[in-house]
């Protein structure tokens, strides 16, 4: 078994995973009421707030816990906010000095991709390499993962991620933060043929994406029409849905694009965007059509930041290392 844990960014979260991916402790603790009051994540107080919750959030994920079932600690050790990561690392380093446990480092962005090893009913070998669509608010990327611990990056966003993009949007519209889940509630009503929206770099032959054009037609549409004071609820919804077809139109044609490229058999969809329903649906349907084998993560709490998938890349890491030597000095913030 393996014990995660991950404060990267304003959640502060510690999980534990068995010997088949399932999970077997969750918690998860958020400063994201905080966030609510300042409309983003302000680095000083997440961090602050990681050094409050951090002790009660790994005394809930223990308890009971035998101690001689635990293999190994793994912690998220980057990218993300320094302060935050500071707390989750100091800590785990002291657990797993006082527990005298191997602590593995783990790079915030292959724990999203271990997210789509939890929890499944059955969990068949993946087909390397797969291609992997990894997107959230500070990532936008796409992964070759060509075997357990081998993974290469093929294309990125050149400015804004997706996840970033529905937030600046979504406080462009008055809703409240987070903004992805709340423009997606917004969009459920709305009608996305009204607004029609760019879809950047959409017909570059390469594998990266571009958000900030979208985001300034979206500036400019709400300017045109008055100003957000004088946007009805209808339009409200109908922008919504209109950027919100816009990301996924761009994300899956370039993407699927890629996974043909390649000539890989499996695709997966992970990070915090991945909680997004026509994403998901639209990834999959596309799958489905073109007969790749799918994954997107099998509860939305795995799609945005938890502990369970550092936990599950942590597994990767132990299970795929013959020499199991990880010195703690190795665990440091990196990006
Ligand atoms: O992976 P994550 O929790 O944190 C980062 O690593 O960045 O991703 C957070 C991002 C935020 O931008 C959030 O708005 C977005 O994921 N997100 C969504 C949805 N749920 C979370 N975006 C669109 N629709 C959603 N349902
Ligand atoms: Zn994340």
């Amino acid at each position: 078994m393996i014990l995660g844990i991950e404060t990267s960014c304003d959640e502060i979260a510690a999980a534990v995973i068995d010997n088949t991916y399932k999970v077997q402790k969750n918690i998860i603790f958020t400063s994201s009421d905080l966030a609510i009051k300042t409309g983003g994540v302000v680095p000083e107080i997440a961090a602050r707030d990681a050094g409050k919750k951090i002790t009660t959030v790994l005394q809930k994920a223990t308890e009971n816990l035998n101690w001689n079932d635990i293999d190994a600690i793994a912690v998220t050790n980057g990218p993300g906010l320094v302060g935050s990561l500071l707390t989750g690392i100091e800590a785990a380093k002291t657990l797993a000095f006082l527990k005298n446990k191997p602590l593995i480092p783990v790079y915030h962005i292959y724990g999203h991709m271990c997210a789509n090893l939890l929890d499944r009913e059955e969990n068949l070998p993946l087909n390397y390499p797969v291609l992997v669509l990894t997107v959230s608010g500070g990532h936008n990327d796409i992964y070759l993962w060509k075997s357990p611990l081998e993974r290469e990056k093929i294309g990125q966003t050149i400015d804004d991620a997706a996840g970033e993009c529905f937030d600046k949007c979504a406080r462009m519209l008055g809703l409240p933060y987070p903004g992805g889940p709340h423009l997606s509630k917004c969009a459920e009503s709305g009608n996305a043929k009204i607004f029609d929206f760019p879809r950047p770099m959409i017909h570059k032959k390469n594998n990266n994406f571009s958000f900030s054009g979208l985001k300034t037609s979206v500036l400019y549409t709400i300017r045109d029409l008055g100003g957000i004071e004088n946007i009805s609820k209808t339009q409200k919804s109908d922008i919504s849905a209109g950027i919100q077809t816009a990301i996924c139109e761009t994300l899956l044609t370039k993407f699927y694009r890629a996974a043909k490229k390649y000539n890989v058999k499996e695709v997966h969809l992970t990070g915090g965007v991945s909680a997004n329903t026509q994403l998901r649906e639209e990834f999959l349907d596309l799958a489905k059509k073109q007969r790749y084998i799918s994954r997107v993560p099998s509860k939305i709490i795995y799609s945005t930041d938890n502990a369970a998938m550092i936990a599950a890349a942590g597994k990767m890491i132990w299970d795929n290392t013959l020499k199991k030597d990880f010195p703690f000095e190795d665990v440091k913030v990196s990006f």
